[in-house]
């Protein structure tokens, strides 16, 4: 944290853009003090709780994988900041709309979702795991069809604005993610591959709501919810 207060944070200043801060721990309290120190700062706008991170007092489950652990974490912060919060949600669960409720419940203003897939490589020749930690994130458009299921679901049980990532390149991978229910979209792996992705997802928008006669883009979200 001392780190990004110096050399993070004059860093961003340059940008009129305002800055998420994504916060992640070891225990409920390093997120508590990341968020109570750094709610001082001008230059942060909000913060987004990582919750796919061990607990290392509890067990080393993550966070974001048990939903009393879920709504612990995130009421904690919400009593030490004013910050809009948004918790980022782990796909490696069973069900994530009952995450999605208890943050919700817990105070969180927005979810955002998803964080990447555990997934591994073997290498045959070597016959061993290809990744130093064994199993690692898996991200970008092979993860997009569970993402989007997940905005999906976890739209019909939340009130609160979702913020729709996994595997979005193209303009309709974030139109999907819209009408399956998400307020905003975010892209990660996508600017490693292409730094114009984000600009060329802006142009691609306004244009099919230009081709399709729609004035507003709330119009379309969650237009998907209906079946046929
Ligand atoms: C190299 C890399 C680093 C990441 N670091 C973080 C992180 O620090 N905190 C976090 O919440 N998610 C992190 N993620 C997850 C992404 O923010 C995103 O949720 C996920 O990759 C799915 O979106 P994408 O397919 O557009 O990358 C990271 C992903 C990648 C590929």
């Amino acid at each position: 944290m001392e780190c990004f207060i110096r050399e993070g944070l004059p860093f961003v200043r340059e940008y009129e853009t305002p800055v998420i801060v994504n916060v992640v721990g070891k225990t409920i309290e390093e997120y508590v003090r990341v968020a109570e120190v750094l709610s001082d700062y001008p230059e942060v706008a909000a913060f987004e709780l990582n919750i796919s991170c061990p607990n290392v007092k509890e067990g080393g489950i993550a966070f974001g994988t048990d939903p009393e652990m879920a709504y612990r974490i995130t009421k904690a912060v919400r009593t030490v900041t004013r910050h809009p919060l948004i918790v980022k949600l782990s796909p490696n669960v069973t069900d994530i709309t009952l995450i999605a409720r208890k943050v919700e419940e817990a105070g969180a203003d927005a979810v955002s979702l998803i964080n990447t897939l555990l997934g591994m490589a073997i290498d045959i020749r070597k016959r061993r795991p290809v990744l130093g930690n064994l199993v690692g994130g898996l991200s970008g458009p092979a993860v997009k069809p569970v993402a989007l299921r997940m905005v999906w679901q976890v739209y019909r049980k939340v009130s609160i604005p979702i913020i729709g990532m996994g595997g979005i390149v193209t303009a309709a991978d974030a139109l999907e993610f819209i009408m399956a229910g998400a307020t905003a979209v975010a892209v990660g792996t996508g600017n490693f591959k292409d730094p114009t992705t984000v600009s060329r997802i802006i142009e691609g928008i306004e244009e099919f709501l230009g081709e399709e006669k729609i004035f507003d883009i709330t119009q379309l979200r969650g237009i998907a919810q209906q079946g046929f």
